[in-house]
C-alpha cells in the first residue's frame, strides 16, 4: 500500500541528519514462550481472577520468540534503523539471581545477531516491568536489596552483549512499575499499599543508579539511559493548585530530579513523610550518576478532577493526592480513551529543557504512540487486504511535529522510537487495544503492516515528515 498524501495544510518537515528511526515492544508483551522462562510477576497478575481483561495472560502473545526471524526482516522492510526491545530477567535468570539460562541468553544472542545482520541497532531495556516472581517472593523491589539484584543482572548483560550493543535502558517507566503496580493496583504486583509503592519508587532508582555503576565497570563504552514518563498534569479548579503541585511532584520531578540532578525534590519527600524513609544518605547521589541519555515516554497530558463517591471504588496511584480522580475532558481521544494532545508533548520537551538545562542529556523518544482497533477490511476477506488507520497516521504526525517543534527550539532529540512494532498484551486491557504499526491476528500469528507501517518506515528512510 501506498503512504497517503501529506496532512493538508501542513508543510514537510526534515529532521537533522542521524536521527534514529524505530519502533519498540516490550518482552512479555510479544515474547510467548513460557515453557523457556521463569515465572514473573505479570504471570502471577494474569492469574488472578479478574486482574486483566477476558483472563488474558503472555503465555504465547505474539509468539515473537518462535517467529523473531520473521519479525526481524519485517522490520529491516518497513525501514527501521533501530528496534527497542527488553531483556526477560526470568528468561536469562529463571530465579532472578544465581544460575542463568544458557538457552534464555541464547535466545536473545539470536536476535541480536539478526538485528546486526540486518542493519538494525539493537537498544534493549533491562526492566519492563516482568520481575521474576521467585525475587517479588522476597519482596520485590519493596527491599533495598533489589537493588544489588539488579545490579547484577545488568552486570551479566552487560558481559554478555556489550561487545555488540552500545546504547542500553536501565528501567522502562519506573513510575508505572511503583504507583499502578503497588498503590492502585491496576498492575502487577497488584498491591495497594502507599508505603511500599514509595519503597519500590526508590529502590527502582538505587536499581538504577547501581546497575549504571555495575555496567560501566564491565565496559567503559556503553551508552546507558533510563526511560521515564513524564507528562503535563492539569488539574480544575475542584482539585486546586497544591494537589497539581503533588502530582506534578511524584510522577515527574521526583524520577526526573532524582536522575539529573541527583536529588529528590524536597517538597515532594515532605509530601510523602515517613513513607520516604527507605532514602538512606547517600542514596540520592547514588542515583544521579551521569547519565549519556534520557528516554522519554509520552501519549498524553494528565487531566485530574476531585474523587467524588460517584467515580467508584478506584484507588489514585497519586499517594500524595488521593483525592485525586481522572478527570473526563472534552478533546478527541484513541480507542483507549486516551486524549490526543501534541501541544502537550512539545510543552512537555521545553519545560525539560527549561527546568534542567545543562543537566539535561541527549533525549531520546523511546515510546509514542495510538491505540485504534482498526483491523482488516471485510470480514473473512483475510488480513492479506489493507488496514487503512489514518487515526494512527494522523497521531504519529501531529506527535512527531511536536517533537520537531521543540527541537527548532534547541530541544536536543536525538532518536524516536514508534509504540509499537505491532499489536500485543496491553497489560491489564489484555489483547483488546491495539497499539502496533503491524496489525497481529492473534489466532494465526499473521502480521499484517498497516497504513500506518508503511508511512511510518517512509518517515525512517527519507527522515522527514511528507
Ligand atoms: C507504556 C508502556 C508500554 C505500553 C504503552 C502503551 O506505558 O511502557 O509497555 O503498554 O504504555
Amino acid at each position: 500500500m501506498n503512504a497517503p498524501a501529506p496532512m493538508p495544510d501542513r508543510a514537510p518537515v526534515r529532521f537533522p541528519n542521524g536521527f534514529l528511526w524505530g519502533a519498540a515492544t516490550a518482552s512479555f508483551q510479544i515474547e510467548g514462550d513460557r515453557a523457556g522462562r521463569g515465572d514473573c510477576v505479570w504471570d502471577a497478575f494474569c492469574r488472578r481472577p479478574g486482574a486483566v481483561l477476558n483472563g488474558d495472560h503472555g503465555d504465547v502473545a505474539c509468539d515473537h520468540l518462535r517467529l523473531m526471524a520473521d519479525d526481524v526482516k519485517m522490520m529491516a522492510d518497513l525501514g527501521l534503523q533501530a528496534y527497542r526491545f527488553s531483556f526477560s530477567w526470568p528468561r536469562v535468570l529463571p530465579e532472578g539471581a544465581g544460575a542463568s539460562s544458557a538457552t534464555g541468553l541464547a535466545q536473545y544472542h539470536r536476535l541480536v545477531d539478526l538485528l546486526l545482520e540486518h542493519d538494525i541497532e539493537p537498544v534493549p531495556t533491562l526492566f519492563h516491568w516482568d520481575l521474576p516472581q521467585a525475587l517479588e517472593d522476597k519482596g520485590g523491589f519493596r527491599q533495598r536489596e533489589s537493588a544489588w539484584w539488579f545490579a547484577d543482572y545488568a552486570a551479566l548483560m552487560a558481559r554478555e552483549f556489550g561487545d555488540r550493543i552500545e546504547r542500553w535502558a536501565t528501567f522502562n517507566e519506573p513510575w508505572c512499575y511503583a504507583y499502578l503496580g503497588h498503590a492502585s493496583g491496576e498492575h502487577a504486583p497488584g498491591l495497594r499499599d502507599p508505603a511500599s509503592a514509595v519503597a519500590v519508587a526508590h529502590h527502582e532508582l538505587l536499581a538504577h543508579g547501581y546497575a549504571l555503576e555495575a555496567m560501566r565497570s564491565v565496559r567503559a563504552d556503553l551508552s546507558l539511559g533510563i526511560v521515564i514518563n513524564p507528562a503535563p498534569v492539569h488539574v480544575d479548579d475542584a482539585l486546586g493548585d497544591d494537589a497539581q503541585r503533588r502530582i506534578d511532584g511524584t510522577l515527574n520531578r521526583w524520577w526526573l530530579d532524582g536522575v539529573l540532578l541527583g536529588r529528590y525534590p524536597l517538597d515532594v519527600l515532605d509530601d510523602l513523610g515517613s513513607w520516604a524513609n527507605c532514602v538512606q544518605d547517600g542514596d540520592e547521589g547514588q542515583i544521579g550518576q551521569e547519565l549519556d541519555w534520557l528516554g522519554i515516554n509520552y501519549y498524553n497530558d494528565h487531566f485530574y478532577t476531585q474523587r467524588t463517591a460517584a467515580a467508584g471504588p478506584g484507588v489514585s496511584p497519586h499517594v500524595s493526592a488521593p483525592e485525586s480522580a481522572p478527570m473526563q475532558v472534552d478533546r478527541p481521544t484513541t480507542d483507549i480513551g486516551w486524549p490526543i494532545t501534541p501541544q502537550g508533548f512539545e510543552a512537555l520537551l521545553m519545560r525539560l529543557q527549561d527546568d534542567y538545562g545543562a543537566a539535561l542529556p541527549p533525549i531520546y523518544i523511546t515510546e509514542n504512540g495510538a491505540a485504534y482497533s482498526d483491523g482488516p477490511a471485510g470480514a473473512g476477506e483475510g488480513p492479506g487486504d489493507g488496514i487503512d488507520d489514518q487515526r494512527r497516521v494522523a497521531y504519529y504526525d501531529a506527535h512527531l511535529r511536536a517533537v520537531a517543534g521543540a527541537m527548532d527550539q534547541g530541544v536536543d532529540v536525538h532518536g524516536y522510537f514508534a509504540w509499537s512494532l505491532m499489536d500485543n498484551f496491553e497489560w491489564a486491557w489484555g489483547y483488546s487495544q491495539r497499539f502496533g504499526l503491524v496489525h497481529v491476528d492473534y489466532q494465526t500469528q499473521v502480521r499484517t503492516p498497516k497504513a500506518s507501517a508503511h508511512w511510518f518506515g517512509d518517515v525512517c528512510r527519507t527522515n522527514r515528515l511528507p
